[in-house]
């Protein structure tokens, strides 16, 4: 009987030692985890850098114009054109054009287009596709063009946009541009009146 107690306190106390070992071993696991998870949190993982590298900015050219057209008519708020015109972008004609893409993983979500007037740069048109805004896409394009801009000694960098387009207001805004002028109903369909901004580079 005493035996048989004996062996069973001994296997209690094995079980509580195991139950105690199991639950260190879980918490060890637990911590293990923790510590994969922010060692491998995605800017460190190398397929997360890899994404990160395959986006860029870049020249435009005439093969993106399916693509550039596409975006435009996603977006209301925007200057619209047509084919022709975006080909005609491309040719070697005044006034000089800028075109930027922004690219990511070989596919288009963003294009701005300038032109240089005299020693005066204005931004005719920017977009990013509306499922890809505020991951600052539109600010690569932006910073793009004001450093091509900087080189060339071209400033200031002004643009007209509609008075109701407050999301692109705050974008401009954000990036230094000052309002500096109001274009009395410059804008048709629907008739509304254009903001000025400057921006000095
Ligand atoms: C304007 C536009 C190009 C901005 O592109 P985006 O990639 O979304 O902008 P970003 O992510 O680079 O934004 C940079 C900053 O601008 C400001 N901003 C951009 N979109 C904004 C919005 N909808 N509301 C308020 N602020 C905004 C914010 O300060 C933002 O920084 P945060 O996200 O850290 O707060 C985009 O909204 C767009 O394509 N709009 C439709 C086309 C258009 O109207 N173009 C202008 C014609 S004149």
């Amino acid at each position: 009987m005493r035996r048989s107690l004996r062996r069973v306190k001994v296997s209690c106390s094995c079980q509580l030692e195991l139950a105690i070992s199991g639950s260190q071993f879980q918490l060890v696991g637990f911590f293990t985890s923790i510590f994969h998870i922010f060692r491998l949190k995605p800017e460190n993982q190398p397929r997360a850098r890899a994404a990160r590298e395959r986006e860029s900015v870049r020249a435009a050219v005439p093969a993106d114009v399916p693509r550039l057209l596409s975006l435009e008519r996603g977006s209301a708020t925007i200057a619209h054109w047509s084919e022709d015109e975006y080909r005609r972008l491309f040719e070697n004609s005044t006034p000089e054009r800028i075109v930027l893409v922004v690219d990511i993983d070989g596919r288009i979500q963003g294009f701005l287009v300038a032109r240089i007037v005299n020693t005066e740069c204005e931004l005719e048109n920017i977009v990013v596709e509306q499922s890809a805004r505020r991951k600052q896409l539109g600010t690569r394009l932006l910073v793009e063009l004001i450093e091509r801009a900087k080189a060339r000694g071209v400033e200031p960098i002004f643009l007209e946009v509609r008075a109701s387009n407050y999301a692109a207001r705050s974008f401009y805004e954000a990036h230094g541009f000052q309002q500096s002028g109001l274009r009395k109903r410059y804008y048709v369909a629907p008739v509304e009146d254009a903001v000025v901004y400057r921006l000095k580079t």
